[in-house]
């Protein structure tokens, strides 16, 4: 049985924390053992820091659609101390916010580097467990956390002090940071981005670091570490958010609605589904492109618009290709892999990125390879 105490937070009666307790230990042991959890700092935190108390409702999926699952639920204790993530709100019917996996959580955790007494800027508080996490290990007078949703960064204050722990939990635009606190030795985000938004670079200190996944039109991710000057590299840990809601991309009804008169149909090898690396380097190549998954049925495949001139183009799964409007867009991706293929293929971690204020590059260190990313605002 479980009770909620103000603020949301969960109230677990003795059983349900010996069971608790159990399957913490559990979990730890998986997040060694798959190579997620690697130093005793992160491990103590771990420990020490409930996830249900910062979990009393989620969303997953049922044969009638989403339900909610509450505090109490059968299999909410099983689902929470599971590794993997919880939607935890819906808008309008499109996922607005969710608790990381935990095992992608700890992944990032340890690739940030952190040392006592640094000072980290959590872009995405979302429920507040990861700023729980980083106010263990660093103390809460360390950790900012910032969201664009004062429904969650309200309910995520009161789970954090009820805890003890003295988070600073604003809530705004994360593309801006948070200059009061700045700056920063770190700054995490815990939603994607197209580029690392300017203010990030600027409100942190000599010396410091950026780690935010930075995902492309159609869907691509990689994970970016960036210094104070400017000068980054993507890691081979694999991750994926939901975008920051300032970068999302248009929607697939309005850029149809632009979309100019068909030019052509052939037959391209270049068949999708894309995999994550090829996403992630044509969208690189081709910024101002968006794409859509068709379901499979009377127009399978993928939909890939420009964002503002009305090309299109329509790749259907056994190679069939119409293309429409100004550009050509498929004929330019077979050529951007083309390109890549005859610089042989790097992964995304054997990339550099490099950020010069608005203008961001994705390139190869000889420069054979050089992509532009889109221009964040904030
Ligand atoms: C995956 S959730 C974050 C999970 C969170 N770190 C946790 O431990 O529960 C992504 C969050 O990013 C937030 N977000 C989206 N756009 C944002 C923006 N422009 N500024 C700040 N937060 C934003 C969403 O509201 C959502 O809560």
């Amino acid at each position: 049985m479980t009770a909620a105490a103000p603020g949301g937070a969960v109230l677990v009666v003795a059983e349900e924390l010996d069971a608790a307790a159990d399957m913490v230990v559990d979990r730890l042991h998986q997040l060694r053992e798959s190579g997620d959890l690697r130093t005793p700092r992160w491990h103590a935190a771990l420990l020490a820091t409930p996830r249900h108390a910062f979990l009393p409702a989620f969303h997953r999926p049922d044969a009638e659609g989403m339900v909610a699952v509450h505090q109490g639920d059968r299999d909410w204790l099983d689902a929470v101390y599971r590794n993997e993530p919880l939607l935890t709100q819906i808008t309008e019917g499109i996922p607005t916010s969710s608790s990381t996996q935990p095992g992608l959580m700890l992944r990032m955790l340890e690739a940030l580097a952190v040392a006592d007494g640094m000072s980290v800027l959590e872009i995405g508080t979302g429920t507040g467990y990861n700023a729980a996490l980083l106010a263990h290990r660093l103390g809460g007078a360390n950790v900012t956390t910032v969201d664009v949703d004062p429904a969650l960064t309200e309910p995520a204050r009161e789970r954090l002090a009820e805890l003890g722990l003295a988070v600073t939990v604003a809530t705004g635009d994360g593309a801006l940071g948070h200059a009061p606190r700045a700056p920063y030795d770190r700054v995490i985000a815990t939603c994607a981005v197209r580029s690392i938004p300017p203010a990030w670079l600027e409100q942190l200190a000599p010396g410091g670091l950026v780690l935010a996944t930075v995902t492309t039109g159609l869907h691509g991710s990689a994970l970016a570490l960036v210094g104070s000057d400017g000068h980054g590299r993507f890691l081979p840990e694999r991750a994926s958010f939901m975008p920051m809601h300032s970068q999302a991309d248009p929607g697939f009804y309005a850029l149809q609605a632009q979309a100019g008169p068909a030019t052509g149909e052939r037959v391209t090898k270049l068949v999708p589904p894309l995999d994550e690396t090829t996403a992630f380097i044509l969208g690189a190549a081709m910024p101002q492109v968006v794409s859509f998954g068709l379901p499979d049925g009377d127009v399978p495949g993928l939909y890939l618009a420009h964002r503002s001139d009305g090309s299109w183009a329509h790749v259907l799964h056994d190679g069939r290709t119409v293309q429409g409007g100004p550009q050509p867009l498929w004929d330019e991706m077979e050529q951007a892999h083309a390109e890549w293929t005859s610089a042989g293929s790097p992964l995304p971690h054997e990339l550099s990125i490099t950020v010069d204020g608005t203008a961001q590059r994705v390139h190869t260190l000889d420069g054979t390879l050089s992509y532009a990313l889109p221009h964040t605002p904030g």
